[in-house]
């Protein structure tokens, strides 16, 4: 009996929230990755109360990689360019597809992914991807800095750049995934979000070389996020959300359980987005997310995320200075 009472009060908790003007049951969401890339795993996700799905990315190397490997021998630079702009398109294309089965199969909002260099490539893929069905685009930027006379303002820029041409091109809402690794992330947005951009993914988890040291190689560090990876997260999620701007935040790094989830919301995220726990647990671990957040909630009497959405952000916690100190005498002295 109690057990049904608590499951009944369980069912009251909202967990619907608006993310780029979408509407979701949840705020979990699958992030890009293989595990968005087939309709049976996008089916698998909503299944298991995902909000939405973030379809895996688009890559311009990954069609170049296509390009290079099969470019025909012949000599022909037209023979050349016909095979290279076949493989482009059919790769496009395929994906394209994913898009158009993903719509019919599932009804939660299905988000593209692209992840390009040069602007050209973008806008050509991004517009076909909204012509498919595509509820939203995530784009996956960042420029890593690699000569040193470009000043951090000059490299910026490429990114502000890149989303005016974008936007002005597509009508769907775009979210910008980025780093974290910005002089000041508050300016970023603001520009992101003077450009018209809805929403911003904080933040990808990017590839980093490790070192061997037996073999004197570089190798790459772990693919997957351990949950102490949010602590490069949750400060600029607070700072960002508290700004008087209209953009959207999805927190994304380092989510592994209901409370990691419940964090970011608290933060100011209107969304959370989950990969390394789901290759690790499986899709069926976003119910008991889902049952977790919902739990917190019931116990700390939230009927829903807009109850508590951002209450610990920057403009509402009542010792502000938390989020912009850095070095606390206090803090080191703990373990001193
Ligand atoms: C195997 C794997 C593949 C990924 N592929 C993509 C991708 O195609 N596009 C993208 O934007 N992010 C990609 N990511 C990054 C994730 O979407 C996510 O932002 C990152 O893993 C941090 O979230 P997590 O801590 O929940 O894993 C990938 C991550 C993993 C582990």
């Amino acid at each position: 009996m109690e057990k049904e009472i608590k499951q009944t009060k369980l069912l009251m908790e909202n967990l619907s929230v608006k993310y780029l003007g979408l509407s979701l049951k949840s705020p979990l969401i699958v992030s890009s990755s293989r595990l968005t890339s087939s309709v049976e795993n996008l089916i698998e996700a909503e299944k298991n109360g995902a909000g939405a799905v973030v379809l895996k990315s688009l890559f311009e190397e990954q069609i170049n990689y296509h390009v290079n490997s099969i470019k025909s021998p012949s000599g022909f630079p037209e023979a050349d360019d016909y095979v290279a702009s076949y493989t482009r398109s059919h790769s496009v294309d395929e994906y394209l597809g994913l898009i158009r089965s993903a719509k019919k199969a599932i009804n939660i909002p299905v988000i593209a992914s692209i992840n390009c260099y040069s602007s050209e490539g973008w806008i050509d893929f991004a517009g076909k991807m909204a012509e498919a069905g595509a509820d939203a685009l995530e784009v996956n930027v960042f420029f890593m800095p690699v000569d040193k006379k470009v000043s951090p303002a000059d490299s910026e820029k490429s990114y502000f750049d890149l989303i005016e041409k974008l936007k002005g091109s597509i009508r769907i809402p775009v979210a910008v995934k980025t780093g974290f690794r910005f002089s000041n992330i508050l300016y970023v947005a603001d520009q992101f979000y003077m450009r018209g951009v809805e929403g911003i993914v904080m933040f990808n988890r990017f590839y980093e070389p490790d070192i061997d040291i037996n073999k004197l190689e570089i190798v790459s560090a772990p693919v997957f996020s351990q949950a102490n990876e949010m602590r490069y997260v949750l400060r600029s999620v607070a700072m960002v959300s508290s700004q008087d701007t209209k953009i959207d935040i999805s927190a994304s790094t380092g989510v592994h359980n209901g409370s990691d989830a419940i964090k970011y919301l608290l933060a100011g995220a209107s969304t959370v987005q989950v990969c390394s726990v789901l290759y690790e647990k499986g899709m069926p671990y976003l119910n008991t997310m889902n049952h977790q957040i919902k739990a917190w909630m019931a116990e700390k009497n939230f009927k829903s995320i807009d109850e508590f959405r951002g209450k610990l952000n920057w403009k509402n916690y009542q010792k502000p200075v938390v989020f912009e100190r850095t070095q606390f005498m206090k803090y080191f002295s703990s373990v001193d």
